[in-house]
């Protein structure tokens, strides 16, 4: 299938490492031109170095880097199609998952809320004028824990249900500006934040006296009741994404894709 993406323009947060770095991978192969938004860079996405990326340095926790971002993003490449709000997750100073409510202080709930849903809409704000002179779209990375409360991670889950509702409020308000808005919901997902020396696969493995291996393929997927049985793959969930970004999608707005393994189990 031709997703139509030659040429369009995407700005990525999040793209150098897990899943943005799937979906700054994929549209490159689709022919679109990339910024790709992060701190730091990456080995991956050195690999993906050429004349259509573009990494864009910076912390998207100073609220002056969404307009600086958007700028370069249309100066190096004439416009903008497509944002995809990928970069989320533990602030820096915040470990997650993390428990009890009575844990957390104002400054873990603030920093959480600060990087996972003002950033995104500092950034979307910014961004709109350019999706709407265009025609572009928006793809909102959320979670499935949106959907799942639980007792631990209090803060993440509610600021990623805040990215999900304010997604389906812009999606009718720009729709009819032609600019569609859908978000993708990942669960378990096997990126750095698992995987890395010294991560939560670590801290989990250690906490239940399980090596890591046997944590990531089984004791998890089983805990959690994925009827696949295993993680996420964050290139499952870049592909979710880009399709959104194509116009091949142009009648779904407002929607949510969950890629989680079959781990919500409501309708
Ligand atoms: N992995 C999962 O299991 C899972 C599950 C549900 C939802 N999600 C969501 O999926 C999205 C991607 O997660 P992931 O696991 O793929 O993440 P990841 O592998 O940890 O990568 C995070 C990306 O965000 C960038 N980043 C982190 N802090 C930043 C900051 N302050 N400013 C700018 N960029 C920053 C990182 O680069 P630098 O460090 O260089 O800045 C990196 O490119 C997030 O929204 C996350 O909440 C993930």
């Amino acid at each position: 299938m031709d997703l139509a993406l030659r040429g369009r323009v995407a700005v990525v947060t999040g793209g150098s490492k897990g899943i943005g770095l799937a979906v700054v991978r994929t549209l490159l192969e689709e022919g679109a031109f990339v910024v790709a938004a992060s701190r730091s860079g990456s080995p991956g996405l050195a690999d993906l170095a050429g004349p259509n990326l573009l990494h864009a340095a910076g912390d998207l926790m100073d609220p002056a880097f969404p307009a600086e971002l958007v700028e370069r993003a249309v100066g190096a490449f004439g416009g903008l199609d497509i944002l995809v709000n990928n970069a989320g997750g533990p602030p820096p100073g915040v470990v997650l998952p993390r428990g009890p409510f009575l844990d957390g202080t104002d400054t873990d709930w603030q920093a959480v809320f600060e990087f996972n849903l003002f950033a995104v809409m500092r950034l979307t704000r910014v961004a709109l004028p350019h999706l709407v002179e265009r025609g572009g779209t928006i793809v909102n990375v959320s979670s499935s824990l949106a959907r799942q409360p639980g007792t631990n991670n209090y803060e993440y889950a509610a600021a990623k249900a805040a990215v999900s509702h304010v997604s389906k409020g812009l999606s009718e308000e720009f729709g009819p500006q032609g600019v569609r808005v859908n978000t993708v919901s990942p669960g378990i997902t096997r990126t750095n934040w698992w995987t890395d020396e010294g991560g939560v696969a670590d801290m989990f493995a250690g906490a239940m006296g399980v090596d890591r291996d046997t944590l990531l393929d089984k004791t998890l997927p089983e805990m959690m009741r994925l009827s696949t049985g295993r993680f996420v793959e964050p290139q499952e969930v870049a592909d979710a994404i880009v399709l959104l970004s194509s116009p091949r999608s142009g009648s779904t707005n407002g929607s949510e894709f969950v890629v989680d393994g079959g781990m919500l189990k409501e309708i």
